[in-house]
């Protein structure tokens, strides 16, 4: 059900949001949220957002951790997405040249979101080649932590891989398959979904890179993937879609495929197959 606008101008954050108690930041947040209310349904014309010197002091903080260690820790296929994005490290991108330079790349989309989204109305919109994407960024007290999607992950995390035509395909063939998918059959879409496009790790000629965007949007996250304190198992189809997942700690499985194409080359007949359809 849609919120009303006055609702949305209130902004109620969850009990242990770092940002409750500053209402600084709360009535930011309720001005974005009134501007993505403002945006038609499929964001076909997104707004100019003018981040605040507090925002990109936050940006900047994020992106000061984050840089050498996408250096040394992302996949081939993300960091030249991050190039030709035209992403800086010293600034948030607005959101309507993001969209702009990646519907020039692969044709996908943002559509502009409030928050976490239902998780059909989500893999519809990957479906249809449309990333959602929040415009507001986490609280300036815990650049390290954000306990709901922000600009940073969406950003820094997904739109640059979707540069990538194999990784858009599959964000797309698993978004599509959310449209007819009974209970437990959605269920192993968001495990397939959370093990590759969120947390995947991927075997490159010169090591193990990370391509999830989970792990490349956090600072914190991206060390502990490479780390001993994480199980890296060989990406398997049937693993993965018995295997639950925590959103509110670090990830102790991670898998990890030979190249996106593979897992594309798996995923895709996969869907098609007997097995996928007696999940139904
Ligand atoms: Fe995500």
């Amino acid at each position: 059900m849609n919120s009303t606008l006055a609702e949305r101008e209130a902004v109620t954050l969850p009990p242990g949001h770092p940002g409750e108690g500053d209402p600084t930041y709360i009535a930011r947040r309720g001005a974005l949220s009134k501007l993505v209310a403002s945006v038609d349904e499929l964001g076909t014309s997104l707004p100019e957002v003018q981040y605040t010197e507090e925002e990109t002091e936050v940006w900047r903080a994020v992106m000061d951790r984050l840089s050498n260690l996408h250096e040394r820790h992302a996949a081939s296929a993300y960091r030249q997405g991050f190039r030709r994005l035209g992403m800086s490290p010293s600034r948030p991108p607005v959101p309507g040249s993001l969209a702009q330079r990646l519907k020039e790349q692969t044709g996908f989309g943002l559509v502009l979101t409030d928050g976490l989204l239902d998780a059909r109305v989500f893999l519809a919109h990957l479906g249809a080649r449309r990333q959602p994407c929040t415009v507001y960024l986490r609280h300036g007290s815990r650049p390290d932590y954000t306990p709901e999607p922000d600009l940073v992950h969406e950003a820094v995390g997904h739109a640059p891989l979707l540069t990538d035509p194999e990784a858009a395909l599959l964000n797309e063939v698993i978004g599509h398959a959310a449209a007819h998918a009974s209970v437990r059959q959605l269920q192993a879409l968001l495990r397939l979904y959370w093990f590759t496009l969120e947390f995947g790790l991927v075997e490159e000629r010169a090591g193990l890179r990370a391509y999830g965007a989970g792990l490349l949007s956090s600072f914190g996250e991206l060390p502990h993937a490479f780390s001993d304190a994480v199980n890296r198992r060989r990406f398997d189809l049937e693993a993965i879609i018995e295997q639950d997942y925590a959103h509110d700690r670090m990830q102790d499985i991670l898998f990890v495929v030979p190249s996106l194409g593979a897992a594309l080359a798996e995923i895709q007949p996969w869907l098609r197959s007997r097995e996928y359809a007696s999940l139904a």
